[in-house]
């Protein structure tokens, strides 16, 4: 297997892990208890970011070389590259929910459950297609000069975004392995 696709895998693991930490939240909410708003928000903001910028600008061009390679694709390619925009705009939603809600503004209760419970459910719904029905066919598809033309057309593409880069890749992974490491407390 590619070091590509080991990479992609590890990455969905890591959204994964995180939307569970989102569910615990949930969970407290549900109960009728008061849950961490900011770790909630610091959460949704990693996955706003993270895997807008760069996750899924990978994933944007592996999926148009996929519909090239295989027109049998298209229906799936299409509906992935779509989530990206909804997780996206339902992201942007529930972030503007849990900023007035950790600043202590009003916000209905119900909107901010009904909100988290679909990104949670849309979001999870997303990987799981990524996993089990379209990297099956980037593994077998995409060999090592493909992953360079994406690699290519990716940095051409950021190459004037200030959110893109080593340096943006580091501090994304520092807020991540933060959120991580702050879980165990709030659980306690
Ligand atoms: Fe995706
Ligand atoms: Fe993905």
């Amino acid at each position: 297997m590619s070091r590509q696709i080991v990479a992609w895998h590890a990455e969905h693991l890591n959204f994964a892990r995180l939307l569970r930490l989102l569910e615990e939240q949930l969970a407290v909410f549900a109960q009728g208890g008061d849950p961490d708003y900011t770790l909630m928000r610091d959460i949704v903001y990693y996955l706003r970011h993270f895997p807008d910028v760069h996750h899924h600008r990978y994933e944007n061009e592996v999926y148009e070389r996929m519909r090239k390679r295989d027109p049998s694709l298209q229906a799936l390619v299409v509906r992935l590259l779509q989530e990206h925009r909804v997780i996206a705009a339902c992201g942007d939603q529930l972030l503007a929910l849990l900023e007035a809600a950790s600043s202590e503004a009003i916000v209905a209760r119900a909107d901010l459950e009904t909100a988290a419970a679909t990104y949670l459910v849309y979001y999870r719904a997303h990987i799981d297609a990524e996993e089990l029905q379209m990297a099956p066919h980037v593994a077998a598809t995409l060999h090592a000069a493909d992953w360079a033309d994406v690699a290519a057309s990716v940095e051409a593409k950021s190459r004037h975004d200030p959110l893109f880069g080593p340096q943006a890749e580091e501090r994304f992974r520092t807020l991540r392995l933060a959120i991580e490491r702050e879980a165990p407390a709030v659980q306690r």
